[in-house]
């Protein structure tokens, strides 16, 4: 865990979880399962082929089994991070895997400038020192390189932070709007609900790093 106060301006309460225990013991069972209906999972995929650029590099952050993205698309790469190695095996999407748990070690083992886009897939409310990640995830991404994050309103509820049981939507939304602040590098973020009708909402928080003057 980092010494520091990581999270800056943001009260420390509101990343205290029920179950503080080491998260490595938490994600040891492989879930090979679905966090989101599968009308979510469409609506996901279809946003990321909105805008995901075709041959870009992906970084797909808390990833398991499934990254969703679109099946026809061609991308140079997609890496993922997570905290299973049997669910990231299983993933056909990625070209690389990494076990790395972010609330133990938020860097990044990429370079800068790595990736083209990164995705935080129905996961962001698992993180303890999100503006420490949000900072790395500035300076893996190309300038002008973008951030997704997914959000739904399922998780494990003991190993959410606080902020995510506590807030309204609206409030969780308006955070990662001030985790991209806070960890500067990044455009303002902006919100977009692809939820479809029916079936488990799908609230998308997206930004752009800030393109490097010439
Ligand atoms: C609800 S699952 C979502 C998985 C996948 N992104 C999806 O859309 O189905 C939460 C994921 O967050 C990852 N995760 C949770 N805590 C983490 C941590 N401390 N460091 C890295 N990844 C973590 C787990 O590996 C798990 O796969």
């Amino acid at each position: 865990m980092p010494a520091e106060d990581v999270n800056g301006s943001l009260p420390k309460e509101l990343f205290a979880r029920v179950d503080e225990g080491d998260d490595a013991n938490f994600y040891q069972v492989p879930r090979l399962v679905a966090h989101i209906d599968p009308g979510t999972i469409a609506a996901l995929t279809q946003y990321y082929r909105d805008v995901l650029p075709e041959g870009g590099r992906v970084l797909d952050l808390m990833s398991s089994w499934i990254s969703h993205l679109p099946s026809k698309a061609r991308y140079t790469s997609v890496a993922g991070l997570g905290m299973n190695a049997e669910e990231l095996a299983a993933n056909p999407r990625l070209d690389a895997r990494v076990v790395q748990d972010l609330n133990r070690n938020p860097r990044l083992p990429f370079a800068d400038h790595a990736f083209d886009a990164v995705l935080i897939a129905v996961s962001v409310q698992y993180l303890t020192h999100p503006i420490e990640v949000f900072r790395d995830i500035a300076r893996v991404l190309a300038p002008g390189g973008r951030l997704i994050v997914a959000m739904s309103h399922r998780c494990f509820p003991t190993k959410a932070v606080r902020a995510f049981h506590e807030f309204s939507v609206e409030d969780r939304i308006r955070l990662i709007g001030a985790y991209v602040e806070l960890a500067g590098g990044f455009e303002t973020a902006t919100f977009d609900d692809r939820s479809p009708a029916g079936e488990d909402p799908l609230w998308i928080v997206t930004a752009t790093t800030v393109k490097e003057s010439s």
